[in-house]
Parts: C-alpha cells; sequence; structure tokens
C-alpha cells in the first residue's frame, strides 16, 4: 500500500473534491494516511476565495519539500501535487516558484490523475493540467467507496453569475449540472454504504437544471420529490445558493418534502441596493426579504444562514447600516462575515473607492457581534426543547455521541454507540454559542 496525504482549505465542494480524489487514486494502490511525512502521494488542495489563499500554500510547500528531500535521500519518491482554485488561477506561477511539484491541476482535472501519475512514473516530467475539459469529469469519476452518515453528492459546478468580488466563475467554470439518473444512483449508493443525510453541493446549487429522467430540465425542487423517495435517506440539505435561484418549486420542497431540513444557507452579502448592484448580485434587499417571508411560509420553522461581505469599494456608513437593519429583521441561526478581500482579475479589485482596513475592522466587529448575539439566541430558544438528532459519529469526549438538530446545530449527547446513524428525540438542556447539549428521551432510546 502507497501513503496518500491530502490536505483540504475552502468550501465543502472542495472536501467532496478531496474524497473523490481519494477515489480516484485507490486503483493505484493509494490509502489515506493521517500525516504527510511520509507519504508517497501528496495533494494540497486549495482555496482562492479570499486572501493569503496563495502565501499559505507556499510556506505549506516549503516545509513539504522537506520531507520529500528526506524520503528521496532514502531513495523513495514523494510526489507533490497542488490542486484546486489556487492551482487553477495561478498554475505557471506555482510551478515557476515550485519547480519540484509534480503535478498541478484544477477542480475540472483531477479525474485524469492516474493519468499524470503514469507520465511522472515514466519520467515525462511535471505535470500542469489546469483544462476546463469537454467531458464532464463526473462521468469519469469511481464510485465513492466509503461514507459517514453524514454526505456530501455534488449536483452542480461552477457559476455564471460574475458577482464582481468572486473569483468562482474563473476558478470553477461555466456552470454545469449533473444528470438527475447519475445523481440519484450515486444517492442510492451512498445510502446503501451507510449514509442517512446527503447534502447536494454545488457553488450555485439552486440554479441546478440538470437533465431529468422524463429527457427535460429539472429543478432543485424537483430533484428533492425524487431523491425523498430514497428509503432509508433521512435528510437533505444543499448549500450554497443564491437568492435569484429560490424559485417557488423549491420553496414548495421545503413546505411539503419532510426529509428536507428547516436549514437554508442563502447569501446575501449586503442589505444595502447600491452595493448589491455594485456587487452584480441581480437582487434587491428587498427580494430578499420577500423571498425569506415565503420561506418563513411555507416552512415556519426555517433557520437562516447567510454570508456577509463589508468593505466592499465605495460602501458608506449608510451602506453598512442597511445591512446591520437586514441582519436585525430576519434574524440568522448562524452566519459567515468577511472583509472584501481585492481578487485579482475580478472587477472589484479595480474599482475606485477601495475601503480601508480599519473601516472595515469596525464593520466587520459589529456586524459579528449582531450576529454572535443572534446565534447565541438562537440556540438558548432551543433550550427545554426536544430535538430530533441524527447522530454522526463518537463525540470527542467517552461515551458521548456527536449529531446535528435538524437547524445544523451540533448536539452532545451521552448516548451508546450503537445509536449512530439514527435519529432520536433529544431533551435540550445547554446551549452554548456552537453547540447544544442534551439527554436522549428514553421512551426512544430503547
Ligand atoms: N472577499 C471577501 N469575501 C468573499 N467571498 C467571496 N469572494 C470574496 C471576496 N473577494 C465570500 C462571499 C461568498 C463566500 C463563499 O465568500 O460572502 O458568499
Ligand atoms: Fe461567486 Fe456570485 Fe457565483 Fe456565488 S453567485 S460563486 S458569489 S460569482
Amino acid at each position: 500500500m502507497k501513503k496518500l496525504y491530502v490536505k483540504t482549505w475552502g468550501c465543502q465542494m472542495n472536501v467532496y473534491d478531496s474524497e473523490r480524489m481519494a477515489d480516484v487514486v485507490a486503483p493505484l494502490g493509494y490509502a489515506a494516511a493521517e500525516d504527510a511525512v511520509d507519504a508517497d502521494l501528496v495533494i494540497f488542495n486549495t482555496c482562492h476565495i479570499r486572501e493569503k489563499a496563495t502565501e499559505k500554500l507556499f510556506s505549506e510547500l516549503g516545509r513539504m519539500r522537506l520531507h520529500q528531500k528526506a524520503k528521496a535521500a532514502r531513495g523513495e519518491r514523494m510526489l507533490l501535487a497542488v490542486a484546486g482554485c489556487v492551482a487553477q488561477a495561478e498554475g505557471e506561477e506555482i510551478r515557476r516558484r515550485a519547480p519540484y511539484i509534480d503535478m498541478v491541476f484544477g477542480p475540472q482535472t483531477y479525474h485524469r490523475l492516474p493519468e499524470m501519475i503514469a507520465k511522472i512514473n515514466r519520467g515525462a516530467g511535471a505535470v500542469l493540467d489546469v483544462e476546463f475539459p469537454p467531458e464532464p469529469k463526473f462521468d469519469a469519476l469511481p464510485e465513492a467507496r466509503k461514507t459517514g452518515v453524514s454526505a456530501f453528492l455534488s449536483v452542480q459546478e461552477g457559476c455564471d453569475k460574475f458577482c464582481t468580488f468572486c473569483v468562482v466563475p474563473y476558478t470553477r467554470g461555466a456552470e454545469y449540472s449533473r444528470p438527475v439518473a447519475a445523481i440519484v444512483a450515486e444517492a442510492e449508493r451512498l445510502v446503501q454504504n451507510g449514509a442517512r443525510e446527503i447534502t447536494l453541493l454545488g457553488q450555485n446549487v439552486n440554479a441546478f437544471h440538470g437533465e431529468g429522467l422524463d429527457g427535460k430540465a429539472w429543478n432543485l425542487g424537483r430533484l428533492f420529490y425524487r431523491l425523498a423517495e430514497i428509503p432509508g435517506l433521512k435528510r437533505l440539505r444543499y448549500t450554497t445558493s443564491h437568492p435569484r435561484d429560490m424559485d417557488d418549486e423549491l420553496i414548495a420542497a421545503h413546505r411539503d418534502v419532510p426529509q428536507l431540513m428547516p436549514f437554508l444557507h442563502l447569501p446575501v452579502q449586503s442589505g444595502s441596493d447600491a452595493l448589491l448592484q455594485a456587487m452584480n448580485r441581480k437582487h434587491s434587499a428587498d427580494d430578499y426579504r420577500r423571498i425569506i417571508e415565503k420561506l418563513r411560509a411555507a416552512r415556519p420553522d426555517i433557520a437562516l444562514s447567510s454570508d456577509f461581505i463589508v468593505g466592499f469599494p465605495g460602501e458608506t456608513d449608510h451602506d453598512f447600516a442597511a445591512t446591520i437593519k437586514l441582519v436585525r429583521e430576519v434574524g440568522y441561526a448562524q452566519a459567515f462575515s468577511f472583509k472584501y478581500s481585492r481578487r485579482p482579475g475580478t472587477p472589484g479589485a479595480i474599482m475606485p473607492n477601495q475601503i480601508e482596513d480599519g473601516i472595515k475592522n469596525a464593520r466587520l466587529g459589529e456586524l459579528q457581534k449582531l450576529l454572535r448575539e443572534q446565534q447565541e439566541d438562537f440556540n438558548r430558544r432551543m433550550i427545554g426543547c426536544t430535538l430530533s438528532v441524527l447522530f454522526e459519529n463518537e463525540g470527542s469526549e467517552p461515551c458521548m455521541l456527536f449529531g446535528r438538530s435538524p437547524y445544523m446545530q451540533a448536539v452532545r449527547v451521552p448516548a451508546p454507540t450503537r445509536l449512530v446513524g439514527e435519529e432520536m428525540a433529544v431533551q435540550i438542556e445547554k446551549a452554548g454559542f456552537n453547540n447544544l447539549s442534551g439527554s436522549l428521551i428514553m421512551a426512544n432510546a430503547a
């Protein structure tokens, strides 16, 4: 057996891709290792969405170069690969600055890993593969070998929206949706292998329009109705969505499909229409409010999450106040917030009126304080309630299981290991910022 070490940065799409890379090289005899030091193949799966990714990568590579040299001194070889969005965006630069790297490839070509490795073994030199190949990589990927209780399934990739701050359309390429038949088959396999919850992934997952079982394009709502028919599949989730694509059928699925969990990550980025326009978001703050209203009418307990950017070029105090106002009105169960980071090649990077860092810091601090209060408050409201918890694995403490509530909250409960994979009623007793704890309701535990 050869040792494979994969380190992953960034979003859940990257987590999914890393697992699939392991699947792709498994037939070549590579098995996952905990530690990079002695590995035969090291893959860094990178993220380019915010600053410093490249510098962080080079410092990691520098360290790995020492292990590579130590291994070479013993007459063995460590193949080093850089994958993901930094590789896609800066492939040439990486090759130039770190010539000891064997493979550089983007998110759309990792199914070709066996060919790349064969080429290197033939002594044909290092490989740079940052194409957007015409054949979808999904058709070439082997079946997933293992899964946890909660599994990811990539259904859509890429983005055609070109928000002016974002690199994704350049690194992940044009929007693509997988055919429904392939998704259903993969979901069924995941469930056979033990998955009880599936999270559908895509950069623009709710823009999904894959070929349906009737040959016509299906939207994401329709796909959920079909996936809900799979026996043994208890929970469905999806991420990440765009407000523009939150259509009525998807909202109706939140009302009609019990497996579809009452939690939605729907990034709004800003509460100011001027900023939303400068960001090319293609919706207003009121459009977003109306969507939230419809969602709450369909599923009154739906918990909401979002992404926010502060300090986008031109953001005034007035614009920022509109974001704070929107956050107060909506009330979030959790959210991510970031300082705007200039990404080379995106329109935002060359806009006038860039905001100075001091102002960005102050705004981020204020926004995060409010979001933190909302999250704490949301969690605290669960105390005394009974929540259905899907147990995913043994927690870090003995005799405790880790699971999630329908609202994505992490829950720790004293419970026997045999309940991993089961959904159980849990009485919530304590709530912190990041997790809940409670105890099994005994009638259920029998
Ligand atoms: N600067 C700061 N945040 C960004 N995001 C994307 N691009 C940038 C950027 N240039 C954030 C957005 C997006 C999330 C995944 O990352 O909020 O929704
Ligand atoms: Fe980036 Fe906007 Fe596309 Fe999301 S919708 S991936 S933020 S360009």
